[in-house]
């Protein structure tokens, strides 16, 4: 799976605020682990449980259900739901001496991977549900109720987006003013080291109408930035408005056109799926953002073969150069593989030429993890964690050479600015450049929302100091 991969807690402080003074509703804490896709489920499920009269905490400790939404990813990711569990476990244990009730529910990749594993080994928890079945969450829920340990991982059959309910306006506009918005899930390419074809299901893109009615209500509620998410999402498609087959650049034309819709992004995606049309709507739309996250996994035609990537380093080298005939100014971010079975130095040597030949604004590294099922984990040639380790120091190295070069190459010049929340300091405000980077601006530079022009003036690690122009 090509998304970022972050982690974060409670989706919820301010679902607890708008229900008011109700006491006595029931809370769910919800974590999430993973990529972006994870963070618009785990609002998803937060929704479909307030129709069930639940009200998202911030506060575990006061949670009536806890939720792990988690990822299966690399290694890490799965053992650490699992020491997680351990811990809410002492939790429920304590709460039941006193007694009062606390569901554990596990859902997303994990989950779908591992099903009633994990009960086995955690028997602390309630339900398991895979990622396409959360629109059940409030019949699950009622079942756990009653008294039964629900595992409920199938594929359904009905479209889960159908069924999920859709937040109150208000709810929305509380969220802030940028948004994901999911719009093709699963893969079908089988990277030999991914999962994700595995946990995620095969692709599956959703109707235009659905996605455009979602874009219109997020813009009425007041978000200017959307970013389309999908596992593989430039190989969405559907039949548009005009009875057409759209892909992803159509749609992307069609989301432009919304009142109040300023800026627009689409992650991840793969090479192979980078369509005339998709690199006709970087260059002829201004809401589309110059940044690109364009996983290679790594820079040896020998390796990408081994991980039926089905593409050359040079097809990917030819792919960025027309992308930047069509758009100069674009960044290129991307995702790389150190370590995969049968990796030698001098595959290796030509990950780190790929990526002085591209120049990346930023770019994600990994160690190789054997993933359970995949091909790759039954590849011959696995190599030592002191190799891996000792890789990933040197491409780490250069990629943040690369970063720090990008960010000195924005001071003194002027560019747009989406303003999105107070600053840390008072007297600031913390806006967003195109290339995701944030700013930090004095606070009389405009409002939440705005876009503004301003001029670097210097930079942090990752962040660009602005004043006004
Ligand atoms: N081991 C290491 N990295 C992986 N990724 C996916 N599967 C694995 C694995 N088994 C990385 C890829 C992908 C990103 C989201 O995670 O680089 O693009
Ligand atoms: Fe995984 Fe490859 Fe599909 Fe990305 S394209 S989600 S890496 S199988």
């Amino acid at each position: 799976m090509e998304l970022n991969t972050i982690e974060s807690h409670g989706i919820g402080a301010a679902a607890e605020r708008s229900a008011g003074t109700d006491r006595t509703a029931k809370k769910v804490f919800v974590k999430t682990y993973g990529c972006q896709m994870n963070v618009y489920d785990s609002q998803r499920m937060t929704d479909a449980l307030a129709a069930d009269g639940y009200v998202a905490t911030d506060a575990v400790e006061d949670a009536d259900l806890v939720l792990l939404n988690t990822c299966h990813i690399r290694e890490k990711a799965a053992e650490k739901v699992y020491s997680e569990l351990g811990r809410i476990r002492d939790m429920k244990t304590e709460r039941a001496e006193a007694g009062r009730e606390l569901l554990i529910g596990v859902a997303g990749c994990v989950a779908q991977a591992e099903g009633a594993e994990i009960i086995r080994r955690a028997p602390a928890v309630d339900l398991v549900i895979g990622p396409q079945t959360y629109h059940r969450l409030p019949d699950v829920l009622a079942r756990v109720r009653g008294g039964e340990k629900i595992v409920e991982t199938e594929y359904a059959i009905e479209d889960k987006f159908e069924h999920l309910p859709q937040p109150k306006h208000a709810e929305l506009a509380r969220r802030g003013v940028t948004a994901f918005l999911t719009v093709q899930e699963g893969c079908d390419k089988f990277c030999t080291f991914c999962v994700v074809p595995y946990t995620r299901g095969s692709e599956v893109s959703r109707p235009v109408a659905q996605i455009v009615a979602e874009a219109e209500r997020l813009a009425e509620a007041g978000v200017r930035e959307v970013t389309l998410l999908g596992q593989n999402v430039n190989a969405w498609h559907g039949v548009g408005e005009n009875g057409e087959e759209w892909g992803l650049g159509r749609l992307l034309f069609r989301l432009a056109e919304i009142p109040g819709l300023a800026r627009l992004r689409y992650t991840t995606s793969h090479p192979r799926d980078m369509d005339d049309e998709l690199i006709a709507a970087h260059r002829d739309l201004p809401a589309l953002m110059p940044y690109l996250h364009l996983p290679v996994q790594s820079g040896s035609d020998r390796i990408l073969k081994a991980m039926n990537r089905r593409h050359t380093a040079r097809d990917y080298l030819a792919l960025i150069e027309r992308i930047r005939a069509a758009r100069p100014d674009i960044a290129m971010s991307g995702d790389f593989i150190v370590g995969f079975p049968g990796e030698t130095d001098e595959d290796f040597e030509a990950t780190l030429k790929l990526v002085r030949e591209v120049g990346y604004a930023s770019a994600f590294t990994f160690k190789y993890s054997p993933r359970p099922g995949t091909p790759g984990a039954e590849m011959d040639g696995h190599l030592s964690e002191t190799v891996k380790d000792e890789r990933l120091q040197r491409l780490q190295a250069l990629i943040n050479d690369q970063q720090q070069n990008f960010i000195a190459s924005v001071v003194g010049r002027t560019i747009s600015t989406l303003i999105e929340k107070p600053g840390r300091r008072p007297g600031q405000i913390l806006g967003r450049s195109p290339w995701l980077n944030p700013v930090i601006v004095d606070d009389k530079a405009g409002g939440i929302g705005d876009i503004i022009d301003v001029r670097i003036t210097k930079t942090g690690p990752n962040s660009l100091f602005a004043e006004l122009v």
